[in-house]
């Protein structure tokens, strides 16, 4: 598959030549996708919609591990746009899956695992559905096939045969685009602008930002983090940011006592398609107040501190 450029990108070539092939491909058929509020399964979902009208059904997975509030915020700006969502609440069995892993890839595995075999296995099976739509974009491609990340959504490139694995065919329409051509796409398809330019979060969500073993306590905490992260760096234009939990803990005080506590690092990448990275400049008064809100507004956190180092050697996420 080539790569299309922004620069080459026709949108509305690229929606009709895809909304075709997705036709085609289902036929008279059903199709079932997994829509996650980010720009990629947007423009997947509106598309496959495009395509196939109600024979494509779309869930909102609530894997426990989502950013605060996430479910409903989707399913209403889909509704808005005639789209049904239905909510599928999975909570239990990714964090019955995650237990006790502490290794990155296993994790990575264990939400793979989760998603393709269990939940969408089930959705397919109950549903009649043959095919499942996703937002694979390029980039996912080129980390997994480098052996950096293992994307949980990549699987033919790795010699994975989706449909023995797990019973179903894999329809990718974004494969050949990267995050900058995704957003034109979604665009043109009639998305708000809170999706379309929505920074990117990724697949496995919340466990990515969990250094060491995924409970729904340590997800709570960073998601109480995440909150206050993108609330006060919403405005300084960067790529992607985000709050990571560490899994040691350090000596902090409280109160003049002792407080053994845990350590949050706040990323922000400057990126043009997350390939390579630079942290941003912050201003040491936003710093300030970061380090302020989380250690005062997330229980048991008594250290933050700011991720400096560039992408190549770091990546992005921290898992
Ligand atoms: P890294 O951490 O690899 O992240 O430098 C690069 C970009 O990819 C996102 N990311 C993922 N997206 N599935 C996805 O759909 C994944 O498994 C995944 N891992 C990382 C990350 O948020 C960043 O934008």
């Amino acid at each position: 598959m080539e790569e299309i450029t922004v620069e080459a990108l026709n949108t509305k070539d690229f929606i009709e030549q895809k909304v075709d092939e997705i036709s085609r491909t289902v036929g008279d058929g059903l199709a079932i996708n997994a829509l996650s509020g980010g720009v990629d399964s947007s423009a997947v979902t509106m598309l496959g919609h495009r395509a196939l009208g109600d024979r494509l059904r779309t869930y909102f997975i609530d894997n426990g591990i989502m950013r605060q509030g996430e479910p409903e915020r989707i399913a209403s700006i889909f509704k808005k746009l005639d789209v049904n969502v239905e909510i599928i609440d999975a909570r239990t069995e990714f964090f019955d899956a995650l237990s006790g892993i502490t290794d990155p890839e296993e994790k990575r595995e264990a939400i793979t695992q989760t998603f393709y075999r269990d939940v969408f296995g089930r959705l397919v099976k109950e549903s009649g559905a043959k095919h499942l739509l996703q937002g694979t974009i390029l980039t996912d491609v080129d980390e997994t096939v480098a052996g950096i990340k293992r994307q949980h959504n990549v699987f033919e490139q790795l010699g994975i045969d989706p449909e023995k694995t797990f019973g179903y065919r894999i329809i990718e329409p974004l494969i050949q685009l990267r995050k900058d051509g995704v957003r034109r796409v979604a665009e043109a398809l009639g998305l708000p602008e809170s999706v379309y330019n929505r920074m990117p979060f990724p697949g496995p969500a919340l466990a990515a930002r969990v250094i060491g073993e995924v409970t729904p306590e340590r997800i709570e905490t960073v998601r109480l983090a995440t909150v206050i992260t993108e609330e006060e760096l919403r405005d300084v234009g960067a790529f992607q940011y985000m709050a990571i939990l560490h899994s040691d803990r350090v000596t902090g005080m409280r109160n003049g006592e002792r407080d053994y506590g845990m350590q949050i690092e706040i990323r922000c990448w400057d990126s043009v398609d997350a390939r390579v990275a630079k942290p941003t400049r912050l201003a040491y008064d936003l710093l300030d107040r970061l380090a302020d809100r989380i250690t005062n507004e997330v229980p048991g956190v008594v250290s933050v501190t700011y991720g400096i180092a560039t992408k190549p050697p770091s990546t992005m996420e921290a898992i």
